[in-house]
């Protein structure tokens, strides 16, 4: 695998693993590659993906295998990619994890915790604009209300973001991702993570272990 560089941010729904991937696609110059967001750019775009992505999205439930592993193929297969990546939402589930580890090398895995408790919170009050930035009504809100500071852009919910949802995707969360970390530490490359605190808080940390 040579020098390409893989990283892993493995978390609950709302842990912060967007917000993070962010800052470290920006610093270090590698992919940020989110099947959530391309799931979502799927469903906008109305491709064949995008129909049968939409129902399990809406549901709270997860995507089935087969679509997010040949979605995630393409992604590390861009030439964004090539220096290395940040996976974001991926792998949820152990024949994801599987597949993953038959095509590239993974050198860490950051498990970011945060108390479900403090998670509904996070999700009820996330904004988003349609270009991808993310708010937060009370921890990150925009300068005008219901406004992308970038674009311009009105801001929207999404329709998984919700109390009753937020419940299904971490019932998902518990269920079949926790395999997948447990898979990961047994191979001794998960770093835990403190997700608690202001962003730039949890930033630190992050660097603190890579
Ligand atoms: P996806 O988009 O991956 O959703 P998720 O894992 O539920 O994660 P989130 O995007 O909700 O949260 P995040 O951890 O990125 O938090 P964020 O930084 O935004 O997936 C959506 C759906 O797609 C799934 O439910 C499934 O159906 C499908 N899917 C995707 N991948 C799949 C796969 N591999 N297999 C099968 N199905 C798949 O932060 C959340 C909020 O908190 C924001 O408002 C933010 O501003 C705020 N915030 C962030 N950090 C902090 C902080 N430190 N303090 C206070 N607030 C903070």
């Amino acid at each position: 695998m040579g020098e390409r560089k893989g990283l892993i941010l493995i978390g609950a729904p709302g842990s912060g693993k967007g917000t993070q991937a962010k800052r470290l696609k920006d610093q270090f110059g590698l992919a940020h590659i989110s099947t959530g967001d391309l799931l979502r750019a799927a469903v906008a775009a109305g491709s064949e993906l995008g129909r049968k992505a939409k129902g399990y999205m809406d549901e709270g439930g997860l995507v089935p295998d087969s679509l997010v592993i040949d979605l995630l193929r393409l992604a590390l297969d861009g030439p964004e990619a090539a220096a290395g990546f940040i996976l974001d939402g991926f792998p949820r589930t152990l024949p994801q994890a599987e597949a993953l580890d038959a095509a590239v090398a993974i050198d860490k895995v950051i498990d970011i915790q945060v108390p479900f408790s403090l998670i509904e919170e996070r999700i009820t009050g996330r904004r988003m604009s349609p270009s991808g930035h993310v708010y937060h009504v009370k921890y990150s809100p925009p300068k005008v209300e219901g406004v992308c500071d970038v674009t311009g852009e009105a801001l929207y919910q999404r329709s998984d973001d919700t109390a009753e949802k937020v419940r299904s995707r971490l019932s998902k969360f518990e269920q079949e991702t926790r395999p997948v970390i447990a898979r990961y530490q047994s191979k001794g490359i998960v770093v835990a993570v403190d997700g608690v605190g202001e962003p730039d808080e949890v930033y630190a940390r992050i660097l603190a272990v890579l």
